[in-house]
C-alpha cells in the first residue's frame, strides 16, 4: 500500500536526515518509528506527507509515485492522510466541536453533513460530552484527542502521529494508545514516532528502528532497544 523506496533526504552535506531508507506498510498495519533524537523519524513522516522531497528514492502510495503528484493536486492527496503532532495545534478560541468542524466547513461542506461527521468522530474519540468546550477547559489527554478527532474527519487511510504522547502523563499515554489501537481496529494505517519505550512495549506491534537516518531493525513484534 505505502512504499518507501531507497529514500535519501540530506540537508546539508553534513545532515544526512535518512539514508536509503526502504521500507513497505500493508494495509491496516500499525508500525512505530522509534530511534534518539535527530535520527530521521519526523523527517521519514515529513517526507509521505510530500512537505520535503527526497535528495533521491520514492515513494508509492497506492501504486502512485507521490512526487509525481502535480501540486495541484497535493492537498487532495494529503486528505488520505490525517496527522497529529505533540503539541495539539488546536484553534484556542474555537471549541472541540469548531476545531473538528472548521476543517469540512473550508471544504464547504453542508452543515447537516458536517454535524453528521463531527458527532461520529467525537464519539470515536471519547469526546461527545465536551464539543462545547474550549482547548484550555481541556486535560492534556483530551486535547489530543480532539486532534485525533480533526485528524480523522477526511476518513484518511493513513494516520502520522509525531509523538503523540510526548506532552502527557502515563494515564493519558494509555488512553491514547487505545485510542490509536481503536482507529487501527477501525481500518486505519496508524505511522507512529515515539521515544516512548513504554508504548511501544505495551503495544507489540511492528517497529522500526532509525538510527542517524538509517534502518537498523523492522521487527514484527519489536520491543524498544537502543
Ligand atoms: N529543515 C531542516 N533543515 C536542516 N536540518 C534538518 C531539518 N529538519 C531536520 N533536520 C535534521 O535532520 C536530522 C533528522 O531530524 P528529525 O527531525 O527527522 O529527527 P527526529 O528523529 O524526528 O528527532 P526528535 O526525536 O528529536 O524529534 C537531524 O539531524 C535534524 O537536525
Ligand atoms: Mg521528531
Amino acid at each position: 500500500m505505502i512504499k518507501f523506496e531507497n529514500i535519501t533526504k540530506i540537508y546539508s552535506p553534513n545532515i544526512v536526515a535518512l539514508d536509503d531508507v526502504s521500507f513497505e506498510i500493508e494495509d491496516k498495519e500499525f508500525i512505530s518509528i522509534v530511534g534518539r533524537s535527530g535520527a530521521g523519524k519526523t523527517t521519514l513522516l515529513k517526507m509521505l506527507l510530500v512537505e520535503e522531497r527526497p535528495n533521491s528514492g520514492k515513494i508509492f502510495f497506492d501504486n502512485q509515485d507521490i512526487y509525481q503528484i502535480k501540486n495541484n493536486k497535493l492537498s487532495g492527496f494529503r486528505r488520505k492522510i490525517g496527522v497529529v503532532f505533540q503539541d495539539y495545534k488546536l484553534f484556542p478560541s474555537k471549541n472541540v466541536y469548531d476545531n473538528v468542524a472548521y476543517i469540512m466547513e473550508v471544504m464547504g461542506a453542508e452543515d447537516k453533513e458536517i454535524e453528521r461527521d463531527v458527532s461520529e468522530v467525537l464519539e470515536i474519540v471519547g469526546l461527545s460530552n465536551r464539543a462545547e468546550n474550549l482547548p484550555a477547559q481541556l486535560s492534556g489527554g483530551e486535547r489530543q484527542r480532539a486532534a485525533f478527532a480533526r485528524a480523522l474527519i477526511h476518513r484518511p487511510l493513513v494516520i502520522l502521529a509525531d509523538e503523540p504522547t510526548g506532552n502527557l502523563d502515563p494515564y493519558q499515554t494509555q488512553d491514547i494508545i487505545q485510542l490509536l489501537e481503536k482507529i487501527n481496529e477501525l481500518g486505519t494505517i496508524i505511522v507512529l514516532a515515539t521515544h516512548d519505550k513504554s508504548v511501544i512495549n505495551t503495544l507489540k506491534k511492528r517497529v522500526i528502528t532509525l538510527e542517524q537516518g538509517k534502518i537498523i531493525r523492522d521487527e514484527k513484534q519489536g520491543r524498544f532497544i537502543l
